[in-house]
C-alpha cells in the first residue's frame, strides 16, 4: 500500500489521547516523589544513547524475523554479547524489546519504528540526536544559554547548514534525519490540507524531496519544483523516483537568501522557517513574496508553540533550535507578527494530528 493511502487517526481521537495522556502524567507526578521524577528525567539521556546504539547496530533488524538470544544477536551484528543483553534489557523496560523465559527477543510494542524500513521509521531521527556530533552541540547547551548563541557554532566556528555542507558523513545523517520527520509529517499534513488545489507547488529547502513527493502523489495533477542547496538536491532523485513522481517534479538548486523558483501557487516550507532568527526568516519569507503570484499561497509546516505550560513537542524543538541553529519555534502571534514583516498575511493555522501545523499566509 503506498505511504499516502495509510490510515490515519482523527485530529479529534488524537487530541482526547494527548489530554489524557497529559493528565496521567499530573498524576504520576504526584503520585512518585519530586526527587524519582526528577532523575528520571536527569538519566532520559542514558536512554537516547541506547537507543542510538540500537539503531547504529540494527538491534531490531536482527530479532525483526524471529526471536534471537543477545548472544544471537550480537554474533549476527558483531558485538559483545553480555553487553549487547545488557542494552536489550534496559531497552525492554522500555518495550522497545520483548524478553521470552528462554531469554529471547522479539521487537516490543514500541520498537518497530527503531528499524530503517519500518513504515514508521524514526530510525533517520535516532540515528542523528545520539550521534557523538550531534550529543557534543547538546552538552554544550549551558554555553547556549549563557551567551543566546548557538553551541554548534562555538564548537564548529561556522553555522549548521555550512557544516552540514562541509562535513558530507554528518550532512548525510542530518539530511537522513530531515527524511525521517518529513515521512512523519507527510501523512498528517496531507490529510490536514487539500493540495489538489494547486497546479505548481515549489518546495522551498525541500531537503530530498520526501514531503514533495507525498503532496505529488496525493496530488496527481499537480507539478512540483524541489528547491534547496546543490549538494542537498543531489540526493533528491532516490527519493522521487521511488514515489513515481520524478516526471512531474523539477529540480532546483539554488540559495533561498538570494531568490526562489517563480509563480508557484503554493510555497512549502517545512522546518525551514524555524531554522532562523526573526530578520534572517523575514529575509526569506520576503524572497518568497517576491517570487509569488497575487493569488499564491505559503504554507510554513512547522510545530506552533501554544500559549501556556502545557507539555507540546515544540518547546523542545526549540531548544534544539537553540543548540543547533539561530532560530526558534515561534506562537501563532509570532508568526502573525514574522509574515507581516515579510509583506504577508497570515491567514489560518491548520492542527495536524502530528506535532506540526500548517500556517498559511497570502500576499499581504
Ligand atoms: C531543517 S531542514 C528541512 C528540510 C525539509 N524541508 C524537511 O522538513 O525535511 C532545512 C533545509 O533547508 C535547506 N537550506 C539551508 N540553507 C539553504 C539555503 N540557503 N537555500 C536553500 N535551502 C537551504 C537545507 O539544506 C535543509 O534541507
Amino acid at each position: 500500500m503506498p505511504d499516502s493511502d495509510r490510515w490515519i487517526p482523527p485530529k479529534r481521537l488524537v487530541g482526547a489521547v494527548n489530554k489524557a495522556r497529559t493528565a496521567l502524567q499530573h498524576i504520576t507526578q504526584r503520585m512518585v516523589p519530586a526527587p524519582v521524577t526528577l532523575l528520571e528525567m536527569a538519566t532520559g539521556g542514558w536512554v537516547a544513547q541506547a537507543l542510538y546504539v540500537a539503531a547504529k547496530y540494527e538491534l531490531a533488524e536482527a530479532v525483526a524475523e524471529e526471536p534471537r538470544t543477545a548472544k544471537q544477536v550480537a554474533r549476527l551484528v558483531g558485538t559483545n554479547p553480555d553487553a549487547t543483553y545488557r542494552l536489550m534489557r534496559a531497552l525492554a523496560t522500555y518495550g522497545v524489546f520483548s524478553e521470552d523465559k528462554e531469554g529471547r527477543f522479539s521487537i516490543g510494542p514500541t520498537g518497530d519504528p527503531l528499524r530503517k524500513d519500518s513504515p514508521d521509521t524514526v530510525c533517520g531521527l535516532i540515528l542523528m540526536f545520539g550521534h557523538p556530533v550531534h550529543w557534543e552541540h547538546w552538552s554544550n547547551l549551558g554555553y547556549s544559554v549563557e551567551t543566546g548563541k548557538p553551541a554548534l557554532e562555538k564548537l564548529r566556528g561556522m553555522p549548521l547548514f555550512e557544516f552540514t555542507e562541509k562535513n558530507p558523513e554528518f550532512g548525510a545523517i542530518f539530511n537522513d534525519a530531515m527524511t525521517s520527520t518529513s515521512k512523519m509529517a507527510t501523512l498528517p499534513v496531507l490529510a490536514g490540507y487539500d493540495f489538489t488545489q494547486f497546479d505548481r507547488i515549489v518546495d522551498i529547502g525541500g531537503g530530498h524531496g520526501q514531503l514533495l513527493a507525498g503532496i505529488l502523489q496525493r496530488a496527481p495533477k499537480s507539478r512540483g519544483v524541489l528547491f534547496d542547496l546543490e549538494a542537498v538536491v543531489a540526493g533528491a532523485d532516490q527519493v522521487l523516483g521511488d514515489a513515481g513522481v520524478a516526471d512531474r517534479c523539477t529540480v532546483v538548486a539554488g540559495s533561498f537568501f538570494e531568490s526562489v523558483p517563480e509563480n508557484g501557487d503554493a510555497y512549502v516550507l517545512k522546518n525551514i522557517v524555524h531554522d532562523w532568527d526573526d530578520e534572517t526568516a523575514a529575509r526569506i519569507l520576503r524572497n518568497v513574496c517576491n517570487a509569488m503570484h497575487r493569488d499564491s499561497k505559503v504554507l510554513l509546516v512547522e510545530t506552533v508553540v501554544p500559549e501556556g505550560n502545557s507539555p507540546h513537542f515544540s518547546k523542545w524543538l526549540d531548544l534544539e533550535m537553540l543548540v543547533q541553529a539561530t532560530g526558534r519555534e515561534r506562537t501563532e502571534r509570532e508568526y502573525d507578527e514574522l509574515f507581516s514583516e515579510a509583506g504577508l498575511a497570515l491567514t489560518r493555522v491548520v492542527a495536524t494530528v502530528g506535532p506540526a501545523s500548517i500556517v498559511e499566509a497570502v500576499r499581504g
